[in-house]
């Protein structure tokens, strides 16, 4: 008997899945590339999950609140916002896919800066929307009237950026929000670890929404925890598309428990920016080509002793570190990111094994 495959809808058998960053199984690795915390979250959002499996985790018979109440109101009083404003998401994926499904379609492209964060081309592809790239120009900047002008219906800014980890100021995104016709979303997933960010703006742009994560300056990305600070009307909106119970009990109590210890993020998120600062200035000291980073890893073009930066250069250090359990990441489909390493700030205890590694392949 012939077997027919059924064929999915053409645009969704076209597309491409996301590459998500290597996870490796088993351990002894030092992992550098995908920009989590190296440390342990707030003991208050471990104690919340112990309390949530109290009893046998009876209360994992229970369907957990469908807005995500515990969440959205501790986000509320964080920012200074009802939490009304606040949609909450299974990790800021899933908002960001919640954003490009209802405002972006056939006809309604979305934009972006490149390079920025590459899974908005594969949410965007999903809905049949085309993808707008705006480049982000050699020194850094970007031309906000280019922007203003891509077409796009809903326009992602990273900021900080990533790959690049350079921030963009407040004033800059006012000017684009001004601008832009249609909806500005600015992506704050590493704002915990830069010097200013963009979570007022929803107050007076009913174009604007920021979105955030608990994966990176929360330490919870094995829990899965987002959520968007948005205008009245674009979190009913958004509203109207999430699954109905989109956070599991237990990421809705550790999240909302995370944002409300203060003293935790602070304590946190100063080591890692000491080890960050400590990082750049070890891996210029080697005569490596370093980004100012805003956010909890660094880009860093290596440079072998008598070398220049190179793809070959970046290739060969990517594959030495990886020889040494080291794993950071490459982007080299980029002019301004092929010669580089994306690598995570980990502990102390870490980096000195990636600057000694560092050391290593520099010297040949
Ligand atoms: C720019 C940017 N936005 C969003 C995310 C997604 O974070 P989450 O773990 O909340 O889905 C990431 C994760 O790496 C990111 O780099």
């Amino acid at each position: 008997m012939k077997s027919l495959e059924p064929k999915a809808n053409p645009h969704i058998e076209a597309m491409q899945a996301y590459t998500p960053g290597e996870q490796p199984q088993g351990g002894g690795w030092v992992k550098l590339n995908t920009n989590e915390n190296p440390y342990s979250p707030s003991p208050k959002a471990v104690e919340a999950v112990r309390e949530a499996l109290a009893n046998e985790g009876s209360l994992l018979r229970l369907y957990p609140s469908p807005d995500s109440t515990p969440l959205r109101e501790a986000a509320a009083q964080l920012h200074g916002y009802a939490p009304a404003a606040i949609v909450a998401g299974n990790g800021s994926d899933d908002i960001l896919n919640l954003l490009i499904r209802s405002y972006a379609g056939p006809g309604r492209p979305i934009g972006m800066l490149d390079p920025s964060y590459s899974l908005y081309p594969v949410l965007a592809a999903a809905q049949g929307a085309a993808v707008v790239k705006v480049p982000v120009k050699a020194d850094y900047t970007f031309d906000v009237d280019a922007v203003a002008k891509c077409g796009a219906a809903i326009f992602f800014l990273t900021n900080p950026n990533a790959p690049l980890g350079i921030a963009f100021s407040v004033e800059q995104v006012i000017m684009l929000a001004k601008a832009f016709p249609g909806l500005l979303v600015v992506d704050e997933a590493y704002a915990a670890f830069a010097g200013h960010n963009c979570a007022d703006l929803p107050k007076q742009f009913s174009n604007v929404v920021v979105t955030r994560t608990l994966s990176k300056g929360h330490a919870l990305a094995g829990l899965r925890a987002g959520y968007a600070i948005c205008p009245l009307g674009v979190a009913d909106i958004l509203h109207r598309v999430r699954d109905s119970y989109n956070l599991d009990r237990l990421a809705q109590v550790a999240a909302a428990a995370a944002l409300q210890d203060a003293t935790w993020l602070r304590v946190t998120t100063a080591k890692i920016i000491s080890t960050r600062q400590r990082m750049v200035e070890a891996l210029r000291g080697l005569g490596w080509k370093v980004n100012d980073s805003s956010a909890n890893f660094v880009l860093a073009e290596p440079v072998a002793v008598g070398g220049a930066a190179s793809v070959a250069a970046a290739e060969s250090a990517f594959i030495f570190l990886r020889s040494q359990k080291i794993l950071v990441r490459r982007f080299p489909y980029h002019s301004l990111t092929e010669k580089a390493l994306r690598i995570s700030v980990g502990t102390d205890a870490e980096i000195d094994v990636l600057l000694g590694a560092a050391a290593v392949w520099t010297k040949g």
